[in-house]
């Protein structure tokens, strides 16, 4: 893409993600959770980072709702800028993976396209997509933050699953789904991603 900058050189290094990889003893990727607010995505986030912390795997998690702090404070939730949100977390991300780093990204993330424009600057099987598939029934039953109330009442206008679209993944590595009376707790949830991670090599 390039954006507005003109006259630039890509300039590569001897030192690259093979050579960190090798030093740190594992294998760069992107785990991409999304899913509505309430889903859970955060929490999920939190409970991979420890459980992969305790294999002694070095993680880093990048939660949108943090995120939106500081590197994209200036950025609303009106879809341009929803966009721009997952853009930046995605080229952020990506640039963990490329130091070696298995990167959690959580943030709802729900444009299609824009997903896939993250996976896309990922090696093929680098970019892990995990869709917290929990119904909007349950997510604003919980509304841990009080926002889907304050959305039905009007008080915010352009709230994901309300009066804002949530597109599903189609093709997500990883789907975990709410299952009615079945309570899958979020260490168990992290397990299940391990166990991915494992099977494909990302934890020698
Ligand atoms: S996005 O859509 O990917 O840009 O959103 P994200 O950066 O993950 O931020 C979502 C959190 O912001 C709060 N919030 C809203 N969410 C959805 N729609 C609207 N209009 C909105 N306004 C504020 C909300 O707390 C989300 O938190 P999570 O952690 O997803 O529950």
């Amino acid at each position: 893409t390039g954006g507005k900058s003109t006259n630039i050189v890509w300039h590569d290094c001897p030192i690259g993600k093979p050579q960190r990889e090798k030093l740190i003893q594992q294998k760069g990727c992107v785990i991409w959770i999304t899913g509505l607010s309430g889903s859970g995505k955060s929490t999920l986030a939190c409970a991979l980072s420890q459980g992969l912390h305790s294999r002694r795997k070095l993680t880093y998690v990048l939660d949108g709702d943090n995120i939106r702090h500081g590197l994209n404070s200036d950025l609303s939730f009106e879809s341009k800028d929803r966009a721009e949100n997952i853009r930046r977390i995605g080229e952020v991300a990506s640039l963990f993976a490329d130091a070696g780093i298995i990167c959690i990204a959580s943030l709802i993330s729900p444009f299609r396209k824009d997903r896939d424009a993250c996976r896309a600057l990922l090696a093929e099987g680098d970019f892990i997509e995990v869709f917290l598939d929990v119904p909007l029934k349950v997510c604003e039953a919980r509304d841990p933050k009080g926002l889907y109330k304050l959305s039905r009442a009007g008080k915010i206008q352009g709230f994901t699953g309300i009066d804002d679209p949530y597109e599903e993944p189609l093709n997500c590595e990883i789907l975990l789904q709410y299952k009615e009376g079945i309570c899958s707790s979020p260490n168990e949830m992290a397990e299940e991603v391990i166990s991915y991670l494992e099977e494909r090599g990302y934890l020698q």
